[in-house]
């Protein structure tokens, strides 16, 4: 059993209580605390099966999620009578079905802005790791194969002058074009309306196929909805100039990974930077035995600041919702 029934105030009032379904930063934790609310945390060290988290949210009446819990219909509908609240700590909710929370009476809450600029940093990493071969040289190197400095070794490709494409210009993407500036680079970005921050920055908005086709580096920086799902394909692949450089940090199932692993394998693509996977934590044995793919672990919000704001902000927002105030962060249907 994951938690003791709810606690019982000595004079009989039950207080209330918020589940939480894997270990977050004890600011977090802290923030309940202080609001009088009882907390109960899943304690292994692994996410919970669906009916283990089927079982506990019907049980409490706040819920903080990570982006790795499903909050499909069933879930909703067993936390649905109690529990008010579900606030996941992550920016993107393509984990929960929206519409029916909604339908219940649940509000979802999320983690915006408090990401965004360590995010941005991670879709830097990726796209220096992967220009410069960072990943191959590092293997190399722990392997005891380097065998010393070398003319023709590791040529990679430069990053500053060139034309970065970024598809989706939310906040994140409008970080990382941000940090381009200093690589004088020329940007190009794909949305649906224009802007003006990244008009301020000297960016140019275009229909997506022209970005494919123009930009040396392309950065994927939409949220994973059916309008995305599979956004880069193999004709989106086929559209990229042979030594281009593709960057996912959002959702892995924006990219078609199949098609993504034939690019690569097959000198259609001349290297990649993915921290997002189709099926995480599955990543393909094809994947992994390319060298021209740098490959992160879903890291891109991870550092000690952002993960403590974010569990700060997931508990403020259950917090909100459990006294009968506003959500500051609630996720909205479109
Ligand atoms: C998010 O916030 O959506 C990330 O993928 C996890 O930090």
């Amino acid at each position: 059993m994951l938690s003791a029934p709810i606690s019982q105030e000595k004079s009989g009032v039950a207080r209330q209580s918020v589940f939480i379904t894997r270990a977050i930063p004890e600011e977090g934790v802290a923030v309940l605390n202080e609001a009088g609310l009882t907390v109960h945390v899943n304690p292994h060290h692994r996410p919970l099966q669906p009916e283990e988290l089927i079982k506990e949210v019907g049980r409490h009446d706040g819920v903080i999620c990570q982006m790795v819990d499903r909050i499909d219909q069933k879930v909703l509908q067993a936390a649905a009578g109690r529990c008010r609240v579900i606030a996941t700590c992550a920016v993107g909710y393509d984990n929960i079905d929206v519409a029916a929370a909604a339908k219940l009476g649940i509000v979802i809450t999320h983690t915006p802005d408090v990401l965004t600029e360590t995010t941005a940093d991670l879709a830097w990493t990726l796209m220096l790791s992967a220009a410069r071969r960072a990943g191959e040289g590092e293997r190399v190197v722990r392997a005891g194969q380097w065998r010393g400095w070398g003319m023709m070794d590791f040529l990679g490709t430069d990053v500053f002058g060139k034309t970065l494409g970024i598809v989706g210009a939310g906040r994140i993407g409008t970080a990382v074009a941000r940090r381009a500036s200093g690589f004088r680079m020329k940007l190009l970005y794909h949305a649906r309306t224009s802007k003006p921050e990244m008009e301020a920055l000297g960016a140019r908005r275009v229909a997506l196929n022209e970005l494919l086709e123009s930009s040396d580096f392309v950065s994927l920086h939409v949220p994973l909805t059916e309008e995305t799902r599979h956004l880069i394909d193999e004709k989106a692949l086929g559209r990229m100039k042979r030594d281009a450089i593709l960057i996912n940090s959002a959702r892995g199932a924006v990219v078609d990974q199949d098609a993504l692993i034939a690019a690569l394998a097959g000198g259609r693509l001349a290297a990649a930077g993915l921290d997002v996977y189709a099926h995480e934590p599955a990543v393909p044995p094809e994947l992994v035995r390319l060298e021209n793919v740098v490959l992160l672990p879903h890291i891109g919000s991870a550092t000690v600041a952002t993960r403590t704001e974010m569990a700060r902000r997931a508990a403020r927002n259950v917090v909100a919702v459990l006294r009968g105030e506003a959500a500051p962060n609630p996720v909205r249907l479109p």
